[in-house]
């Protein structure tokens, strides 16, 4: 889209959930689907983006017209997220980081044993590639703008924000895309694989939240349009 609201931009975009290995055949994973990411993608791109998309395990087909790198492990999206990063004005970073990953990968397949005791798996933290995108950037003297997203659970909505308030503030990125997940009203889940989505974007400047729902695509479209806002403005 030649003269879109990010034509002759460029926008990185992480999506998809990571996967830790413990062994040759077994993985701990989350839930994403990286509908979001992708539909992130497809906005970007018809607001006439250059877009690379860095993606983790998907349920979904990768954006077509997106510039495509696979990665299966949150140190494998922050080694290409931090080497890519230098050249973007915007990262969004939407991809689902295991906090943490198993200490040890066993070379050979886990065997169940009735001689030994049960299996511990011991894990250690994962790093935070959103913090260190932040970092990269003032490192990097660099102009960009950075979005987060965060899954927010709470007792009530405004509980849900407080979180996601003081998450914006310890990460230090731009925007923080709100969501509330975990069951609804009617008992099943609210965000993670489903097609909608209900977000608050909140921004690191102080700026009025600004809501949006519907479609992953539509909550897409909002978010490129705040960022396109921002962008023109400075
Ligand atoms: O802390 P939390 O996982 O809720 O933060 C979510 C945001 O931080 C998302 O934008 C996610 O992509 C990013 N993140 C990250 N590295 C991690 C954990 C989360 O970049 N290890």
């Amino acid at each position: 889209a030649a003269g879109g609201a990010l034509s002759g931009k460029r926008v990185l975009i992480t999506a998809g959930g990571t996967r830790e290995p413990l062994d040759p055949v077994r993985f701990l994973g989350n839930k994403s689907s990286g509908k979001q990411g992708v539909a992130l993608a497809e906005a970007a791109l018809a607001a006439g983006a250059d877009v690379t998309v860095i993606h983790a395990h998907m349920d979904v087909a990768a954006p077509a017209g997106a510039k495509l790198q696979s990665v299966e492990t949150a140190l494998e999206l922050r080694a290409a997220t931090l080497s890519a990063a230098g050249t973007f004005d915007v990262v969004i970073m939407a991809a689902a980081v295991a906090d943490f990953r198993p200490a040890s990968i066993s070379s050979g397949k886990i065997k169940k044993r009735d001689d030994t005791a049960d299996p511990v798996i011991n894990l250690v933290r994962n790093p935070d590639i959103l913090v260190e995108v932040v970092a990269h950037r003032a490192a990097q003297n660099l102009k960009q703008l950075i979005v987060g997203f965060a899954a927010e659970t709470g007792d009530d909505q405004d509980d849900a924000l407080s979180y996601a308030e003081a998450k914006l503030q310890r990460k230090g990125c731009d925007l923080l895309v709100v969501n509330e997940v975990g069951p609804g009203d009617s008992g099943t889940e609210r965000v993670f694989g489903q097609d909608s989505n209900q977000v608050q974007i909140l921004a690191l400047d102080g700026a009025t939240p600004v809501q949006a729902s519907g479609s992953k695509r539509t909550v897409a479209d909002t978010v490129v349009r705040v960022i396109a806002a921002r962008l023109s403005a400075s």
